[in-house]
């Protein structure tokens, strides 16, 4: 692994992609990242002790539990995806010594700005050279309107300086974005509120906050795209078994359906209705997928996804699916590459305030390759069924980005070489044993 340092001083890795296949095998993802996060947020605001399993051992999710060690919370683990969380009750975190750095962890942030806003005493959220570049007005804009006092950087990027002693009110809000990440954030907000504390979502999100909520007994009313909670309650310990993760699943399902005669079996992945646009978006493709053995565990609904190799074709994707697939976009431009046909994506201007912007990042490095996309305001134009070629390409220490042009070097005639990989790590550390696994032909340089 190469040790040079890059611009932001963070090690420079750098992934060599060669085509591979057919996939093959069985294999269980890490566990799912926004779960993760809200095991530990409300493991630790919870009375009683709770165990976790499936723990993604991301840096992203580990943000996440070194912030809340940083406010005294005594946390286990995590040792082989067990963590066990000592909760010190709804009022019991202590004020952090200094900044908290979130990292790369946009979820991180804007989850606990909200729950941050409730506290007692001052905070501060830091983050690395993508996280500072993001908007957060999306939640103190409103945290503010429930009386919160949050301070961010001009043009409202962090670092987030969070007032303590602020007295929130409960209040109701039309998100003007579909973000589960503002639903979130407002709902955990609404914990520590005076009264009812309402979002309005224009579209569904990932709900896992609400799901969760409930596990940890606290009453959630949802009723159609209106979530709502009471201020003043409080969270009782419980069991969480995270499943694999949906959003890393979807390397390996689009890696198994354009390579011919794959075959692969994914173990124990999250099919929560909010997440499963990757795969309604594949299927509509052409895609040959299975959902087996279909299960509950511990309020998220699970099962294992077979997919075999199947020619697909280009389509425009209904933008209601667009939510429900956000984070898998970079690798969904991968099968449009590799469709016969257009693929239009729009209604997904989202994508432009990610870890790095996906339409800009994903239509640079596939033109690199020699696939014919357009980026568009809000999504882009795919021509698919060329051949894909070699080339270098930058992620932008984008994870999702890195490992997606993985995938297209299944189907390239060159080498891919892939810049600025480290991200990897935030949300599956051990992407390239896994990709080796079943059929990749991934080298880190
Ligand atoms: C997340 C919500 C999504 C997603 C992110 C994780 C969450 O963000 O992109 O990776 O855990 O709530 P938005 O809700 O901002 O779209």
């Amino acid at each position: 692994m190469s040790a040079s340092n890059n611009a932001q001083g963070e090690q420079a890795v750098t992934y060599i992609a060669q085509s591979g296949g057919p996939i093959e095998g069985s294999v269980r993802v890490p566990g799912d990242k926004s779960i993760s996060h809200r095991s530990i947020m409300l493991g630790a605001l919870a009375k009683g002790t709770t165990t976790v399993e499936g723990f993604l051992e991301g840096e992203d999710a580990l943000a996440t539990l070194n912030a809340f060690r940083s406010m005294g919370v005594n946390i286990e683990g995590p040792e082989q995806g067990r963590v066990i969380i000592h909760g010190v009750g709804i009022n019991g975190l202590q004020a952090p010594e200094g900044p908290l750095d979130l990292g790369n962890s946009g979820t991180s942030m804007r989850l606990l700005s909200g729950l941050l806003a409730g506290q007692s005493f001052d905070s501060e959220l830091t983050g690395d050279g993508s996280l500072s570049t993001r908007p957060m007005r999306r939640v103190t804009v409103p945290l503010a309107q429930m009386g919160a006092e949050i301070e961010t950087a001009e043009g409202g990027t962090p670092p987030l300086r969070i007032k303590g002693g602020a007295v929130l009110k409960g209040f109701e809000y039309d998100m003007p974005i579909a973000s589960a990440q503002v639903k979130s954030c407002l709902l955990l907000a609404g914990l520590y509120a005076d009264g009812e504390t309402a979002v309005i979502e224009p579209a569904p999100t990932r709900d896992h906050t609400e799901r969760m909520l409930r596990g940890f007994g606290y009453q959630v009313s949802v009723n159609a795209q209106r979530a709502s909670l009471l201020g003043g309650g409080q969270l009782q310990s419980t069991e969480i078994e995270v499943p694999a993760d949906i959003s890393s699943a979807a390397f390996f399902m689009v890696a198994a359906s354009i390579c011919p005669g794959s075959d692969l079996l994914l173990e124990h992945v999250g099919i929560n209705p909010t997440r499963i646009g990757v795969i309604n978006i594949l299927k509509a493709m052409g895609a040959d997928i299975e959902l087996l053995n279909s299960r509950e565990v511990g309020g998220e609904p699970v099962a294992d996804i077979r997919v075999r190799y199947a020619p697909l074709k280009g389509i425009s994707i209904p933008e209601d699916q667009v939510p429900l697939a956000i984070d898998e976009f970079p690798v969904l431009f991968i099968a449009a590459a590799c469709a016969e046909g257009k693929t239009v994506l729009t209604g997904a201007e989202e994508l432009r305030v990610k870890e790095s912007d996906r339409i800009q990042v994903m239509a640079d490095g596939l033109k690199v390759l020699g696939v014919d996309i357009e980026p568009t305001e809000d999504g882009a134009v795919i021509c698919g069924g060329q051949s894909i070629g070699g080339g270098e390409v930058v992620s932008h220490g984008d994870h999702r980005i890195a490992m997606a042009f993985a995938v297209a070097a299944l189907r390239a005639g060159g080498k891919i070489t892939i810049r600025d990989c480290a991200n990897v790590a935030t949300s599956f550390p051990n992407f390239i044993a896994l990709a080796n696994q079943v059929g990749f032909n991934l080298l880190v340089e």
